[in-house]
């Protein structure tokens, strides 16, 4: 919840590259079939416990200096529309309003409840707190439209008060949070948690592709509802979720190169929370003994690396459900007209085990697809397309 000042403390700018249209020929359960995904989706919830629909919702994403990816959703009646960050790593759903007068606000779409015939409010207040700032919002419920899905009266925060950082600054209007209830507001029923109660998905997962080459638009898609195996390749690789709260996995071992660094081991949580922003791994005492392994140096526009020594550099493996994911430098190194830097941060998110906590972001992500499985309470991660 508290992590997004962090993407804004390193931002980067992308290559600008042409996306090869996807072919969408067959249906996502024919897709899913041919892998062998369907079956295991459908064991994997014997009760189904949510009736399920045919609606999957293929959500575009902005891609904004590589740091922030955002699509479009609409709230109201007729529909009024706003970017939003899809954040797995928070579990509110707010946009600016009319409410709201601050100069972050006049420049954002702001959400006119006046005009929305299926709006009702309900005069509770609170604040969100995302690290860099707090926002105040009023509560009230409206109509949520993505794409091909319609959410029936979703509590959403209409903001208050935006102060200008960061919130003057950001591409995108509002937060659209994707993790559990246990860390959204008191008696907030997540806008997830709302679509499988109202049938809205085929199946009960969301899913993220981000593009190797992203550009500003066409970062990558969030699939609600399904996945598209046609954006990856491979196994998909599962593993559960030890904390419903944020999305956290384990990861047995990290290694640099052919060395375990000791930094997981079997039986000890490493708590990870997959999200859509950004990797950032490493408590602030893990990062030093990492930038060394490196050959890392800190300087004004990051932790600097030599671009030619790039080739030479470490495959960093992570250890996940007795799989590697490796991660090779052409990808965790970022390189901005010449000037290289690993794409990786410390953070200041502290874990509750002690233990070291890794954020998986949009690095990670790039390299691995990932699905939200929300009825198995597990993460999927398969090589990205
Ligand atoms: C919520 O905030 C608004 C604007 O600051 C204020 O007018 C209203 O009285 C507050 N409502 C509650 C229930 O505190």
């Amino acid at each position: 919840m508290r992590w997004l000042v962090l993407a804004l403390l390193c931002l980067q700018l992308g290559e600008g590259m042409v996306r090869i249209p996807l072919r969408k020929g067959r249906s996502m359960r024919e897709l899913m079939r041919e892998k062998g995904m369907l079956e295991s989706f459908l064991k994997g919830d014997p009760g189904r416990k949510y009736q399920l629909s045919n609606a999957v919702a293929y959500e575009p994403l902005t891609n904004y200096l590589d740091s922030f990816y955002f699509g479009e959703i609409s709230i109201g009646t007729p529909p009024q529309n706003f970017l939003v960050l899809f954040d797995t790593g928070s579990s509110n759903l707010w946009v600016p309003s009319t409410y709201c007068q601050t100069p972050a606000c006049a420049k954002h779409n702001r959400f006119d409840p006046s005009l929305s015939s299926s709006f009702s409010g309900i005069s509770v207040n609170y604040t969100l707190s995302y690290g860099f700032g707090d926002l105040s919002v009023t509560l009230g419920y409206d109509t949520v439209t993505i794409q091909n899905i319609f959410v029936r009266n979703q509590e959403f925060g209409l903001s208050l008060d935006e102060p200008s950082r960061p919130f003057y600054y950001l591409d995108f209007d509002g937060i659209l949070g994707m993790a559990y209830p246990g860390i959204a507001i008191s008696g907030y029923n997540t806008l997830m948690q709302n679509m499988l109660q109202q049938s809205q998905l085929a199946e009960p997962i969301f899913s993220f592709y981000y593009s190797r080459n992203p550009t500003y638009n066409y970062g990558g898609e969030v699939i609600l509802g399904g996945l598209d195996p046609q954006l990856y390749s491979g196994e998909v690789l599962w593993a559960p979720v030890v904390q419903e709260l944020y999305w956290k996995i384990s990861i047995e071992e990290f290694s640099i190169g052919p060395s375990a660094t000791g930094w997981g081991g079997p039986g000890r949580h490493r708590p990870v929370g997959p999200r859509a922003v950004f990797f950032r791994p490493i408590s602030g005492h893990f990062i030093s003994a990492f930038l060394q392994a490196l050959g890392a140096e800190e300087s004004d526009y990051g932790f600097a690396v030599d671009c030619s020594n790039v080739p030479s550099m470490p495959t960093l493996y992570f250890a996940i459900s007795g799989a590697q994911l490796p991660l090779p430098p052409s990808v965790y190194v970022l390189n901005n007209n010449g000037i290289c830097t690993v794409g990786v941060e410390s953070t200041y998110v502290s874990s509750a085990s002690g233990q070291p906590l890794w954020i998986l972001g949009n690095i990670f992500l790039r390299q691995y697809y990932s699905i939200f499985d929300m009825a198995n309470n597990r993460v999927g991660f398969a090589l990205s397309a």
